[in-house]
């Protein structure tokens, strides 16, 4: 049981310890239900879920859906190639129709920044007692994911009790494409609120001096460095997240050539070696290989937690779905 307030999760911006540790200790509960050998629990039994995503996914999608069914969830999933999308239909129709068959929470990814947002505020305008999680807006955001990685990071640092204030002073690096990245925009908020010392590294083109002014008056607190080049970023950084290339979202050519790219922002074996001894590596997905990251260094369990980050991601979205569903009912 839980004293959780929030309806919907759109965003980390505004996001208390009180709630980053409430996401974590609820995910280690599921965690252990994960484990089990019958991995589900009633917890949801009679909600609908409904996976709106108007953009591609592998891994929130089936993630979302998976927690939705480990939770006994009944769920609908929408697919905008084969909906009434395709026949005019706005997408503020298409979440009140999900509504009104009684859709009690909404997860949502869009291309554009917003809209998860925009349909929270005309459901809650209409009355309806909707919950919509955002699963990716645009460059805008992606809490999930951060709130994942969060749990990967914590989960590390102690397996039994994975806390937020574990992250205070540790150096975690992000790399690569933070211009275009929802995931780098919702890390900077859990990272810069938990005390963590943040470097951020790409070349100018994918990381705007701006940046250097992110959560200033918020989070006054946080610790941000901005570095156009890795080595500096690197050096003894406990924690390396790397980010895939949005060529998706490039409106203009930003890089010489991928190969150039790879030798000055690529992480490999190599360029390791200027970070802690322990330095564990992380990245969202999907990831072009040899790009961002060797493929060596992406195999290496000694070092990669991506698919640590991939399990992670059910038992996190499970206790997202059950804090704004029924958070203040007992577990299971
Ligand atoms: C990310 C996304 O969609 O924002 N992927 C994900 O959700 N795991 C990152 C990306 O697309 O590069």
């Amino acid at each position: 049981m839980t004293n959780w307030k929030r309806r919907h999760i759109l965003s980390l911006a505004d996001f208390t310890p009180d709630e980053y540790n409430t996401v974590l200790k609820t995910a280690a509960s599921f965690r252990e239900v994960l484990s089990r050998k019958t991995k589900k629990v009633p917890t949801l039994q009679g909600l609908v879920v409904a996976n709106l995503f108007f953009e591609a996914s592998t891994r929130t999608r089936n993630s979302f859906e998976l927690a939705a069914k480990r939770l006994s969830a009944d769920i609908l999933n929408f697919a905008p190639g084969t909906s009434s999308l395709s026949k005019g239909e706005t997408i503020l129709d298409t979440a009140k129709t999900y509504w009104a068959m009684g859709t009690d929470l909404m997860v949502i990814r869009h291309q554009e920044a917003g809209v998860p947002g925009a349909i929270a505020q005309a459901l809650d305008h209409l009355g309806a007692k909707v919950s919509i999680l955002n699963a990716g807006d645009g460059q805008h955001e992606h809490p999930s994911q951060a709130l994942l990685d969060l749990f990967t990071i914590c989960s590390l640092l102690d397996p039994v009790n994975p806390r937020w204030e574990l992250l205070q002073g540790k150096k975690v690096a992000i790399v690569g494409d933070i211009l275009h990245s929802r995931v780098a925009r919702s890390n900077l908020w859990s990272l810069l609120s938990s005390g963590a010392e943040v470097h951020l590294a790409a070349p100018p083109t994918l990381l705007p001096q701006l940046f250097s002014n992110w959560g200033k008056d918020t989070h006054p607190q946080g610790k941000l460095v901005l570095h156009w080049e890795l080595p500096p970023a690197l050096e003894g950084a406990d924690f390396v997240m790397t980010l895939r290339l949005q060529t998706e979202r490039m409106r203009a050519h930003l890089l010489p050539s991928l190969r150039e790219y790879h030798q000055n922002f690529g992480l490999t074996h190599d360029r390791l070696q200027l970070c802690q001894p322990q330095v564990k590596v992380l990245h969202p997905g999907p990831v072009n290989r040899g790009v961002e990251i060797s493929s060596e260094l992406m195999d290496d369990p000694a070092f990669s937690l991506i698919p640590a980050q991939v399990t992670s991601g059910i038992a996190v979205r499970m206790a997202l779905l059950y804090l704004v569903g029924v958070g203040n009912q007992p577990l299971n």
